[in-house]
């Protein structure tokens, strides 16, 4: 059986963190535009110095890269059993891009995760995580203007899910075990 799932959320409630706990237990890929996109800055792809620019602003990459990214990863091989997209989609437009691609491959998806969180809790966990995290876009600025971006580009997407009956919201505050329960409890 295939499960197919989207975590969402503001920067720093724990997207990266629970899509790995959740990828053991269900046998998928976890697949996070963000690290992608950290990936293809790493080996200076033509992809990476145009992510550079947005990234290293707080900004969003432009939708066209986004799903160019997107397809080259969910049609493959490694996503037949499904997978987790952490940070896709996070535009209106990039919801229907992903609607008509996986139309078009044939896939469902199953559940829409959003995690959510104060921003005072988000923002000490970014700049802790600052310390050792190495992240470019890990600095007080902006930290602070990503989640500007997050209210601006990517809530308006939540309302959108919630129409199609897919949506849970999960509280992001507590321990990584207690949010990864009740993930996984809104899953079933
Ligand atoms: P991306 O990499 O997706 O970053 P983000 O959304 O800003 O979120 P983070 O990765 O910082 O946080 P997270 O929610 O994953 O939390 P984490 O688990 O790390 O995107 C970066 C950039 O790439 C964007 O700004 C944009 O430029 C570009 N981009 C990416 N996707 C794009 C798209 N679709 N379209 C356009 N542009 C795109 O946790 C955070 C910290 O908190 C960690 O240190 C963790 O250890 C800690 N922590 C986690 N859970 C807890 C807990 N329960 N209690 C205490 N600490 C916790
Ligand atoms: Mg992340």
């Amino acid at each position: 059986m295939s499960f197919r799932l989207i975590i969402l959320g503001p920067p720093g409630v724990g997207k990266g963190t629970q899509a790995n706990i959740i990828k053991d237990t269900y046998n998928i890929p976890h697949l996070s535009t963000g690290e992608i996109l950290r990936n293809e800055i790493e080996i200076k792809s033509d992809i990476g110095m145009i992510a550079k620019n947005y990234i290293d602003d707080g900004l969003l990459v432009p939708d066209n890269i986004l799903l160019k990214i997107i397809e080259n990863n969910i049609s493959g091989a490694n996503s037949s059993n499904g997978y987790i997209l952490d940070g896709f989609p996070r535009t209106l437009q990039q919801v229907k891009d992903l609607n008509d691609l996986i139309n078009k491959l044939d896939h469902t998806i199953d559940i829409v995760v959003s995690l959510t969180a104060d921003e005072d809790e988000l923002t000490k966990r970014l700049i802790k995580r600052s310390e050792e995290s190495g992240r470019s876009d890990d600095t007080a600025d902006i930290i602070s203007k990503r989640q500007k971006v997050y209210w601006k580009q990517t809530a308006p997407i939540i309302s959108s899910y919630k129409k199609t009956g897919i949506l849970k919201e999960v509280n992001g505050l507590g321990t990584i075990q207690e949010i990864s329960k009740r993930i996984i409890g809104a899953i079933k």
